[in-house]
């Protein structure tokens, strides 16, 4: 089969995804909170960034390599942490894991993800980063430290803006819980799309297992308030201190959409601030990420890094990023779209939809590196 032909945009591979997922996982992947309003600002905006494109540029050679934190990866890109992504598609950890070393790219590991650090050690290379949930309980936070260390993950990322659950209206209406509980409902569900089953009967039943040993056992019961929220705790400053002082390795700040945050959190000593907001999964009520970006940028000292996500959909939206002020984009839905419509293959295929776009556009503009995308912004887009 011609994957380029029969799935030449990120749109065919959602389409084959949904078709192929049980409602509850689309739904969970697919979704935001609210009206979603938020997550309609993100394309829109995402839109509204245009450049120019410059003729008679003669032959180019594009040239994608990226340094982030003193890693080069061969691509702006990498793969964006995703909770539960193991439900969303068997396996989907290994094989995004696989994936980012194959494509010297990040992967980060989710704290609520389906599968351990431990067992992606083996695939995970030197591409692994480790999200984290911030646990409440300090001993809890040093043993989930020591094990993504362990097992080969480098770089923490310090998830910040879930301070509380979000309602989530779409995954409550799809009745998601984790563990899944089979009433009649979800065994039709779970009939209807044989691919997943299959994968999840070989996989055994997704559960959040780097996190449920911590969780008390009278919550073990199938629930959306699942492991992940019970030891999770609404960090403060202070507890960015301790943690800066604990973790040795790199350490970025993800979720974070205003100037006066990052500059204060580049002064707490972190390495990264990830400009992020949740793709609208946490609140329907502000601007979109892509609007955020340059006035944090600003707001940092020149050279600090500064990661992007939230709503990125194909390597002009990469591009887009990076010249509104990002030193690296992360996509996690489009990744899921990719594993979710074609396993392994699917998320190959995501990587190389990205470059080729990248490239493409990059030759329209007749610069060679993606970095160089600000100097082809025709204007600032107007939000205000
Ligand atoms: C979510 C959490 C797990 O967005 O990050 O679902």
């Amino acid at each position: 089969m011609d994957l380029q032909d029969k799935y030449p945009s990120l749109g065919a591979l959602k389409t084959r995804a949904k078709k192929r997922l049980p409602h509850f996982a689309w739904e969970y992947l697919d979704s935001a909170t609210g009206k979603e309003q938020q997550m309609a600002r993100n394309r829109a905006a995402l839109d509204q960034v245009l450049f120019e494109t410059r003729v008679l540029g003669g032959p180019q050679t594009a040239n994608l390599t990226t340094k982030l934190m003193d890693q080069t990866f061969d691509l702006p890109f990498g793969i964006a942490p995703v909770g539960m992504s193991g439900l969303i598609w068997p396996n989907s950890e290994q094989i995004l894991a696989k994936s980012a070393v194959t494509h010297n790219i990040p992967f980060c590991l989710s704290t609520v993800a389906t599968q351990t650090p431990e067992e992606l050690a083996p695939h995970i290379g030197q591409n692994g980063w480790f999200q984290l949930y911030p646990p409440k309980d300090l001993n809890i936070r040093a043993d989930l430290l020591k094990r993504a260390r362990q097992a080969g993950f480098h770089t923490l990322v310090l998830t910040v803006d879930v301070p509380v659950a979000s309602r989530r209206e779409r995954q409550r209406q799809a009745k998601l819980t984790i563990p899944t509980q089979m009433d009649a409902r979800l065994i039709l569900d779970c009939m209807l799309h044989p691919h997943w089953s299959l994968g999840t009967l070989a996989q055994g039943t997704p559960s959040l297992k780097t996190v449920e040993k911590y969780a008390p056992p009278q919550i073990g019961a199938a629930s959306t308030a699942h492991a992940g929220y019970i030891i999770r705790g609404a960090p403060d400053w202070d507890y960015l201190k301790s943690l800066r002082d604990e973790w040795q390795g790199p350490l970025v700040v993800k979720g974070v959409t205003t100037a006066v945050d990052a500059e204060k959190l580049a002064a707490t000593g972190v390495d990264c601030i990830w400009v992020s907001n949740h793709s609208g999964r946490q609140f329907d009520g502000g601007p979109a990420s892509i609007e955020t970006l340059p006035e944090i940028r600003a707001a940092l000292p020149a050279g600090f890094p500064v990661i992007f996500d939230s709503g990125v959909e194909g390597g002009l939206d990469i591009l887009r990023a990076l010249a509104l002020g990002a030193d690296f984009v992360m996509l996690g839905r489009a990744f899921h779209y990719g594993t979710a419509a074609l396993g392994q293959l699917g998320a190959d295929h995501v990587v190389h939809m990205l470059k080729e776009d990248i490239i493409s556009n990059l030759g329209q503009m007749a610069i060679t590196r993606p970095c160089e995308a600000e100097k082809s912004l025709r204007s600032q887009p107007k939000y205000r």
